[in-house]
């Protein structure tokens, strides 16, 4: 029996701009996590268990563009496995999904894992974050590969689109607290919407990206340093910059203001927008009340997360 466990994810700089290339910086949501663990089976065929979405099946009933047999069959082929093994994959998670915490993403790198080292043939985070990221383009389109990263190498990283992933350095512990609208809104769509507003007009949303990418290198750098009031207020900056973008909405912006009133030192939403998460940062101490003032606020659900320093911190 093999099993691969690995967290969430939140976006805290440089969502949407890193789909043009700028920097952002992610960290891994250790509060919720995916596990994936396989065993052999006598009944023969390969079956998986998702008990939280209520799937229990046959690999080859399953639609071969359904998330799990894209991921298992890339792996048989990339594995180069002609005669599938008799196993179950059981699969369990407490990411919520579509909320922007990377449960896609988590589920894959679980599956990768536990099925290739079932196979006799573990799979290096490098080859697991690369067909993760496989999988995501089949369901979002052209996404930066943010998520799949973060989620792979369960560290805080600074990440920009097509180059090598490196680890952010966290000079002193800060926590976030993450408030979820409730409000489901398609990445693809945002990202989508954007796109049009950067096609009709490149040079001034390029302006706007680099602004951004100014932000996430400031925040590298607080974050680095132990800088928590200069994050927070980059954090602001950031967000006024995502509503200019059109990706905020109305209960984003009022949970962003309720966490600022509720004495968060920044808050912003967080990943594709106009719905899903967003984020504030906040002393450890007032952590449990801002949750409490963001419920109140209309949040669905929050979570709590403090991100410990990690001076050492190497991919
Ligand atoms: O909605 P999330 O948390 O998966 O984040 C999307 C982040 C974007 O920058 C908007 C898209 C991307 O592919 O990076």
């Amino acid at each position: 029996m093999t099993t691969a466990s690995a967290p969430g994810k939140i976006i805290l700089f440089g969502e949407h701009a890193v789909v043009y290339g700028r920097p952002a910086l992610a960290v891994p949501v250790t509060q919720v996590r995916a596990s994936a663990t396989v065993s052999a089976n006598s009944s023969g065929g390969v079956w998986i268990e998702a008990p939280n979405i209520n799937l229990i099946c046959e690999l080859s009933h399953l639609a071969s563009n359904h998330p799990l047999s894209a991921v298992i069959n890339s792996l048989f082929s990339a594995l180069r496995i002609s005669r599938q093994p008799a196993c179950t994959i059981h699969i369990e998670s407490t990411i919520p999904v579509a909320a922007g915490l990377g449960s896609g993403a988590a589920v894959s790198v679980v599956i990768l894992r536990a099925l290739s080292a079932f196979l006799g043939q573990p799979l290096p985070d490098e080859r697991v974050n690369e067909l993760a990221l496989e999988i995501e383009k089949l369901h979002h389109g052209s996404p930066s590969g943010i998520d799949n990263s973060v989620v792979t190498y369960a560290k805080p990283i600074y990440f920009i689109k097509g180059s090598p992933i490196r680890p952010c350095r966290v000079g002193k512990a800060f926590t976030i607290v993450i408030g979820d609208t409730g409000i489901s809104a398609l990445t693809k769509e945002s990202v989508g919407a954007l796109r049009k507003l950067w096609e009709a007009e490149p040079s001034h949303w390029d302006k706007v990206f680099d602004q951004i990418g100014k932000i996430v290198q400031n925040a590298r750098r607080a974050i680095e340093c132990g800088e928590t009031t200069e994050l927070g207020r980059l954090m602001d900056a950031n967000h006024a910059l995502l509503q200019e973008m059109t990706v905020s909405s109305l209960e984003l912006d009022a949970l962003v203001e309720s966490a600022r009133k509720a004495g968060a030192l920044g808050a912003k939403l967080s990943g594709g927008g106009r719905g899903g998460n967003m984020i504030a940062l906040v002393s450890t101490e007032k952590a449990a009340s801002l949750a409490e003032a963001l419920r109140t606020a209309g949040a669905k659900r929050t979570i709590i997360s403090t991100i410990q320093s990690n001076y050492r911190a190497r991919i």
